[in-house]
């Protein structure tokens, strides 16, 4: 369902749930890139005479409200970014929301305070999920879903509320999906993926999904220590997941029956500490000293993954190949950035961290196919799992 379904929006309340977890150096956002990709859906319902209420979280709160993820800072550059002074409701639902929701013009946007203020919007009991997103729905005539980055999570905010109010797909939802089905359904060959990141665990689905359709799987950053563990090198002080050296022992059997490539590091960039200005040395990875950790891919490595990206006809990159906020360290993440950059395949960074450092590392983003909003989200597409804030918009609920 899209919002053109949604019939005449002309001073109709419509709850929008965007997306808006932008990472913020105290209260200065770092990189606006999900504001940015809410503007089609916000501008289109302004444009219409709507009277827009935006809904969003930020950070992971426990259920209650904390100053360093509100909301707040996000409103003013909404504002600047949609030419609009953009209302701000210090509650999600109750008296200041209604107030805000109330006083709205047609046309006009509100945000309102940061969703998992509220134990509901996250709660494991759909009982409690679904008396949260009953409050929310009484402040809209109608909902639509544009948050991408938070549409494999089966929350309030995206899942029941959808239930409860005519619902639409916002632009953002429907352009992330068809850009990640070229890479989902039937891609062009060869085929490869790009892992990094430092959480391995997060990315296990992926990696076994992927070893039955990937050409090549190319693994860097935090993630590639427990490969090379299990390899059996030395890792030093580097990020490790000693739970899951057998599955990953498992995944370069089953790479290699499978005729998938999967390629490792084969140098490291390390230092004695996890600093900016600590000294970096690269040393083979296979030759790592046990009183140091792995920082980035190193140069070799670099040139290695280059080599097997340039022929690729579809390219999926996920997860920074080190500590790219850092400028000693930033130098694996830049090359693969770079390689796609001036990629002919079709070339998707999937969101999150690896989206942020192509932004903030000073790429045009318009050199990519697609750079994705979603992390988790897009993650979750590509390993082929259901959404439930997608499957739920395909449902005839209201
Ligand atoms: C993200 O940053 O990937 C999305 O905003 C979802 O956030 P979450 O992982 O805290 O649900």
């Amino acid at each position: 369902k899209t919002i053109d379904a949604l019939g005449e929006l002309r001073g109709t309340r419509v709850l929008v749930r965007a997306d808006l977890n932008v990472p913020l150096d105290g209260t200065t956002i770092t990189d606006d890139g999900r504001i940015q990709a809410a503007l089609p859906t916000l501008t289109r319902l302004v444009e219409a005479g709507a009277r827009v209420v935006v809904i969003s979280h930020l950070g992971r709160p426990k259920g209650a409200p904390e100053d360093k993820y509100s909301l707040q800072p996000v409103v003013g550059r909404l504002g600047e970014l949609l030419g609009q002074e953009v209302a701000f409701a210090t509650d999600t639902v109750g008296e200041s929301a209604r107030a805000a929701v109330d006083s709205l013009a047609d046309g006009r946007v509100a945000v309102l305070e940061n969703l998992r203020f509220h134990p509901g919007e996250t709660a494991k009991d759909e009982g409690e999920r679904l008396a949260f997103a009953k409050e929310l729905a009484a402040l809209g005539d109608a909902f639509v879903s544009d948050g991408f980055g938070v549409v494999h999570r089966k929350q309030a905010s995206v899942y029941e509320l959808a239930t409860l109010l005519p619902a639409a797909a916002g632009d953002l939802v429907l352009s992330e999906v068809e850009a990640l089905r070229k890479v989902t359904d039937e891609p062009q060959r060869p085929f490869v993926v790009v892992l990094g990141g430092a959480k391995i665990a997060d990315k296990l689905g992926v990696i076994d999904a992927l070893l039955g359709k990937a050409d090549r799987l190319l693994i860097g950053g935090g993630m590639a220590y427990t490969f090379q563990k299990a390899k059996g090198y030395e890792v030093g002080d580097s990020l490790l997941d000693t739970s899951k050296l057998d599955v990953v022992r498992e995944y370069m059997e089953r790479a290699e029956r499978n005729g998938v490539e999967l390629v490792l590091p084969v140098d490291t960039v390390v230092a004695p500490e996890f600093s900016a200005d600590a000294p970096a040395t690269v040393v083979a990875a296979d030759a790592m000293p046990a009183d140091q950790e792995g920082m980035d891919i190193g140069p070799e490595t670099a040139r290695l993954f280059g080599e097997k990206i340039a022929d690729a006809a579809t390219v999926f990159w996920n997860g920074p190949m080190g500590v790219f906020e850092f400028e000693s360290f930033a130098g694996g993440t830049k090359a693969v950035a770079d390689v796609l950059a001036s990629a002919d395949g079709y070339t998707v960074v999937g969101g999150g961290d690896s989206a942020a450092a192509v932004r903030t590392l000073g790429f045009d983003e318009s050199l990519f196919s697609h750079i994705s909003t979603g992390g988790g989200a897009s993650l979750e597409l590509i390993e082929g799992k259901d959404l439930p804030g997608i499957s739920i918009l395909q449902e005839d609920t209201k």
